[in-house]
């Protein structure tokens, strides 16, 4: 048995690229393994969310969580800002952590350019914070999209290097896990390549979009012209439309309209249409369950707090462990 941490960002209701990239994966894996699935609610203080909205969308994605299916018997599944082992940890990591390797990060670059006006530290430093939820609870497996990749190589660094400093062989170094296949990036639908939070109103489809808006959505994706050649290759914007088509559709219409495509028959407006009708299909199970549980504010607590109840045994635990190691022993 593995022991398994992943977390998703409050910043938005879950799109099909969190539930594919990560939170089929949570499900899955549940039964199988020691799981700890949390809410990665300090990690949203990046981007300052007001503190109106804050427990709002903690709120939300736990109801996500739990209409997704994942069950609280099974997996330990808490707030991160519950956890007050996590900050102490994420300050004495972030003690071998170097400012060079945090500055050359993907994600803090592409940070720094959207909001310019917002480098904080934390931002520099999100994946000390990210490489502490994981090592918090000594995880080996971590189940997340393309993108946290990187995080993934920077945890592993912060892992062997805590090792290597402190002659011990303490922390395992945990990897992006997606059953044995590649990591999966789910595409936007404005061309962006990626489907994201915070990417404009038409790039993603969430869980809780009505039947009505995801048609909307679908039909405003952005295509080309149309094929001009047999069995030519795919422009990016048509390669993602497909790779959509994957996630939610059957093979058999999947080799349809790939077909139509590649004798240069396809009308885009009808496989549109069957994206659509198919994303609806596949999140409808999801809206009502999802409005249910998050009505259901009694419920959402118990479930909070005996999460992290169990995550605080964990994490302390290490917390007391590593201050041993790092020389914070008895007077
Ligand atoms: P976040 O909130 O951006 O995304 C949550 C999860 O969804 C995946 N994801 C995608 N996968 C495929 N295609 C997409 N278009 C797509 N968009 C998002 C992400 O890869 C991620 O798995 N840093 C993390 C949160 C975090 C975390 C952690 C994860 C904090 N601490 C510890 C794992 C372990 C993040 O921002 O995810």
């Amino acid at each position: 048995m593995e022991t398994v941490v992943s977390g998703i960002r409050p910043t938005g209701n879950l799109h099909l690229g969190n539930y594919f990239g990560a939170m089929k994966n949570f499900v899955k894996m549940q039964y199988k393994h020691k799981c700890y699935f949390f809410i990665a609610d300090f990690h949203s203080l990046t981007t300052h969310p007001t503190p109106e909205n804050l427990m709002e969308n903690i709120k939300q994605v736990l109801a996500e969580y739990l209409a997704c299916g994942l069950d609280p018997e099974a997996a330990t599944i808490y707030l991160q800002s519950d956890i007050h082992e996590i900050p102490e940890l994420y300050l004495l990591l972030n003690m071998i952590s170097y400012l060079g390797e945090l500055e050359r990060c993907t994600s803090f670059k592409e940070k720094v350019r959207v909001q310019p006006d917002n480098v904080n530290a934390g931002l520099l430093t999100y994946p000390v914070l990210m490489a502490t939820d994981i090592i918090i609870h000594k995880a080996t497996k971590v189940p997340v999209g393309k993108d946290q990749e990187q995080h993934l190589e920077m945890t592993r660094n912060f892992a062997s290097r805590f090792n290597r400093m402190y002659n011990v062989n303490y922390f395992p170094e945990p990897v992006a896990y997606n059953f044995g296949e590649e990591l999966i990036k789910i595409p936007g639908l404005d061309g962006s390549g990626k489907m994201g939070k915070s990417e404009g109103p038409n790039n993603a489809i969430f869980l809780v979009d009505e039947p009505e808006v995801i048609r909307k959505k679908v039909m405003k994706a952005v295509t080309d012209a149309g094929p001009t050649e047999i069995n030519q290759k795919k422009p990016e914007v048509i390669e993602n439309l497909f790779l959509l088509m994957n996630a939610v559709s059957a093979s058999e219409t999947i080799k349809h309209f790939d077909d139509l495509y590649n004798d240069c028959t396809l009308k885009y407006g009808n496989l549109k249409k069957q994206l659509a009708e198919d994303i609806i299909k596949f999140t409808n199970p999801f809206r009502e369950k999802i409005k249910e549980l998050k009505a259901n504010n009694a419920y959402l607590k118990k479930v909070a707090e005996e999460g992290a109840e169990k995550a605080r045994k964990s994490a302390a635990k290490t917390l007391k462990e590593v201050r041993e190691i790092v020389g914070f022993k008895e007077f």
